[in-house]
């Protein structure tokens, strides 16, 4: 079978850290490379984590440092989540390996535009870099065979009551890709609080007892500790993993095809998707919204994802 290309573009990051994990040793995937953004913390530190994650796990794919600022708005960072470093909770050694020559911008375009299959764009992250590759190079977007993406809600928010912190942090970006005309696939926070890493989560997955193991385990309990100060969770959502298991095991998700806006009015819903699941309005679906989970055969994927790590 042939394997699906695709780029991570992302701001490690706890969960972004498990969704490059994922994606970097399947066999069914051919991660093309790594673009970051500000987003979770500064660019600074979220490309330094990107370079530690893939050193630690032995992921040889290029890592190319994006925008460290989102198109309209000023950064709005998660430190209350992710800690001063952008992913507290493991030591890792001084990164030997080194950052992408080109902006990951001109690496999203130039790769896309080499590509002779097309290729999948999955975000994890606020979608600042895709929306700028797709403003710069419009013929990229014949080459995308989809973009997946790990945002928004059709319920409530998280960093506002109506938005979600990846749509928030850049609406006008978001706005770009979801009115792009490609398929858009979106796993909000409506399935991924769903599959919260909650301690018999971590406690399962450090019985693996290998490298990647040992960094889900350190990494969620650092993650878990402040999503219980700032959500009063017993477990963080693991959110951006969720895109990756929607790559690789679509039938773990239940999807609807709705007529999905975000809100750029700058009022107290700034940066909600609004996604109209009754099809209310008769507008031209452009996205398919992840309306449910099946949480138990998610970590089931999950476990197997980390045993594939050898050390
Ligand atoms: O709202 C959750 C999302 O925002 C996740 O991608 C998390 O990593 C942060 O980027
Ligand atoms: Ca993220």
């Amino acid at each position: 079978m042939k394997k699906r290309k695709l780029i991570l573009d992302c701001d490690p990051g706890h969960d972004d850290a498990i969704a490059i994990m994922l994606a970097g040793n399947h066999p069914d995937l051919e991660l093309l490379g790594l673009t970051i953004e500000a987003g979770n913390q500064t660019l600074e530190k979220t490309g330094r984590n990107a370079l530690n994650v893939c050193q630690y796990l032995g992921i040889d794919v290029p890592v190319a440092l994006g925008a460290s600022r989102p198109l309209v708005r000023d950064l709005q960072i998660a430190e209350d989540i992710h800690g001063e470093s952008g992913l507290d909770g493991f030591d890792f050694p001084e990164p030997q390996k080194t950052f992408e020559a080109r902006h990951a911008v001109n690496f999203i375009i130039d790769t896309l535009l080499k590509s002779e299959e097309r290729v999948t764009l999955v975000t994890t992250g606020p979608m600042t870099n895709v929306a700028l590759a797709m403003r710069l190079e419009p013929r990229i977007l014949e080459k995308i065979e989809e973009v997946v993406l790990m945002g928004g809600s059709y319920g409530y928010g998280n960093v506002s009551p109506a938005a979600e912190f990846n749509i928030l942090v850049d609406p006008e970006a978001a706005h770009i890709v979801f009115t792009s005309g490609l398929k858009v696939s979106m796993m909000g926070l409506d399935v991924t609080r769903k599959v919260l890493a909650l301690p018999k989560v971590v406690e399962r997955m450090e019985k693996i007892d290998n490298k990647a193991s040992r960094l889900f385990a350190d990494l969620m309990r650092a993650f878990n500790e402040n999503q219980r100060k700032v959500f009063g969770l017993q477990g963080g959502p693991l959110h951006d993993p969720v895109t990756i298991a929607y790559l690789l095991e679509p039938d773990l998700l239940t999807m609807q095809h709705v007529h999905c806006e975000i809100d750029l009015s700058h009022g107290i819903s700034h940066g909600r998707t609004n996604c109209d699941v009754f099809d209310y309005l008769k507008r031209k679906r452009n996205a398919y919204v992840a309306v449910d989970i099946d949480a138990a055969r998610f970590w089931d994927f999950i476990e197997r994802g980390l045993r594939r790590y050898n050390g």
